[in-house]
């Protein structure tokens, strides 16, 4: 019998007291991994397969104690973890999560309720209620937007796209799809040049196809040109294409350049067009006074992503997607079956809001986030992080071997190290991609990559809750270094 057995015989779940001594064990764990954290490499430096290689090719036939598994998470598993904890991880955007959000995690796979009716677990629904009425008042959106939680912004847009496609009730293709129907016109999505790549993923999982995908050209500020916009839904029109449905970026993921949500609502409300704004990063920043023009306009949007998962500690993965026409929404994806009871009337069954029926009890971790630091330690935290940004930026406008290559409006700085004495383009972007593959070398500091006018830019994202103005400090200085190293061996 193996040592597990004797601890737990029979064919019940792990001994109460067998849970409670790892459980302590766990939580010292992991509280030693967030306290040393920065002892890890923050960006893993395994090679392909290394990981998979370190494990057996066969399950284990009888069952293993917690010790030992725990020990292979330490052996074989940390060399290929990339630590999104890490205060030096600025890469992408950092979603982090925070001490409030892990413990709200476990208790929620403590309770493994699944919010997908009221009454599958009335207090997730009414929780996730609200945690969406909070978190509007929080970014001082309109009333009238109602609030679903989604794993991700790429669901929240593929929602948005999907009820977009329902507001044009007329074509029916909620009941007879869009396959072979020759009568359909073909439906248009515009977004910028420089939106995510979430809303191909959502034209070519609903069916639009990536032809339908209207990219719309941006000004020197990265944000889409609402002129440009008008002329292209004219054309279209023209064309025989229906336009479905605009999405407007705050927040663009290489720059962060912010859309004109007020002047492409205007030209969607004229059009009768959805209009959902993409704001999956930076809408958390609307928290602040001082930041709320970012939303100017935003009660002619349609529907709205913002993720806490992004820029508000919450662990990964938490969206929040309003509307203001849930009841669009719930046409898009609402459907009955003889064996599930939504009869009780006045509750909201949120499986009738997407098209996940399961869904996980995430309003959970909001609330202790939120409650665990009060609004005003979240406005401090983006307040910081808003400012250690704008100083990386001063460094940088100051620094005569690099160069800002887009304005910040966030915690995103975009530069590029640009020499006196190198002014090719490629070689420019060969001595950067070097630059940025040195510095994620040293394992000190993760940052990442985009290309802009052709350009190879470096981003540098401060959202962690752990990075301070040390952390900053060290990236300036490992920039610096590197670069010099860099130039002095540097023959392309
Ligand atoms: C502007 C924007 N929208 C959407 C997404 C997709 O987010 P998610 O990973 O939650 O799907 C990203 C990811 O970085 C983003 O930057």
């Amino acid at each position: 019998m193996s040592k597990r057995d004797l601890m737990n015989p029979g064919l019940n779940d792990m001994a109460v007291d067998e849970f409670r001594k790892y459980g302590h064990e766990f939580i010292d764990w992991l509280a030693d991994y967030i306290e040393n954290i920065e002892k890890y490499p923050v960006l893993s430096k395994s090679e392909p397969g290394d990981i998979k290689n370190s494990l057996p090719d066969h399950p284990p036939k009888e069952g293993e104690d917690i010790d030992s598994i725990l020990s292979d998470v330490n052996g074989k598993l940390m060399p290929g973890i990339t630590h999104w904890n890490h205060p030096n991880f600025m890469a992408y955007f950092n979603s982090t999560s925070s001490g409030p959000g892990i413990l709200a995690e476990l208790l929620s796979a403590g309770f493994n309720a699944n919010g997908m009716a009221w009454h599958t677990c009335p207090s997730a629904t009414e929780l996730e209620e609200t945690m969406a009425e909070w978190y509007k008042k929080m970014l001082n959106l309109p009333e009238d937007y109602w609030g679903v939680i989604y794993d991700t912004a790429s669901t929240s847009s593929l929602h948005a796209i999907a009820a977009a496609r329902e507001q044009l009730s007329h074509l029916n293709i909620r009941e007879k799809g869009m396959p072979g129907r020759k009568e359909l016109p073909r439906l248009r999505i515009y977004s910028s040049q420089q939106a995510h790549l979430s809303i191909d993923k959502a034209a070519i999982t609903l069916g639009f196809g990536l032809e339908a995908v209207r990219r719309i050209p941006v000004d020197s500020d990265y944000r889409m040109k609402p002129a440009a916009l008008k002329e292209a839904i004219e054309n279209d029109k023209k064309d025989g294409w229906l336009p479905c449905c605009v999405v407007a970026t705050v927040g663009t993921t290489s720059t962060t350049s912010v859309d004109d949500v007020d002047a492409i609502g205007t030209i969607c409300r004229n059009e009768k067009i959805w209009m959902h704004v993409d704001a999956a990063y930076a809408g958390t920043a609307a928290i602040l006074p001082q930041m709320q023009w970012i939303f100017n306009g935003i009660e002619n949007a349609d529907s709205l992503v913002v993720n806490p998962h992004k820029w508000m500690f919450t662990p990964f993965d938490y969206s929040f997607f309003f509307t203001r026409k849930p009841e669009v929404l719930k046409r898009a994806f609402s459907v009955s079956a003889e064996y599930f009871d939504k009869s009780k009337s006045d509750v909201i069954n949120y499986m009738d809001y997407g098209m996940q029926q399961g869904r996980r009890f995430r309003s959970l971790k909001m609330w202790f986030i939120i409650r665990y630091f009060g609004v005003e330690g979240i406005k401090n935290r983006i307040a910081e992080h808003l400012r250690l940004a704008n100083e990386f930026a001063v460094w940088i406008d100051s620094h005569p071997a690099f160069e800002r290559m887009a304005p910040t409006p966030f915690s995103v700085v975009c530069f590029c190290a640009h020499p006196k004495n190198i002014d090719d383009k490629n070689e420019l972007n060969a001595l950067n991609k070097k630059l940025l593959e040195e510095i994620n070398n040293t394992g000190k500091l993760f940052l990442s990559g985009t290309t802009l006018n052709g350009k190879f830019v470096i981003r540098i994202a401060i959202s962690s809750i752990r990075t301070t103005e040390a952390n900053v400090n060290n990236a300036k200085q490992l920039i610096e270094q590197k670069l010099n190293e860099l130039t002095m061996n540097f023959t392309n």
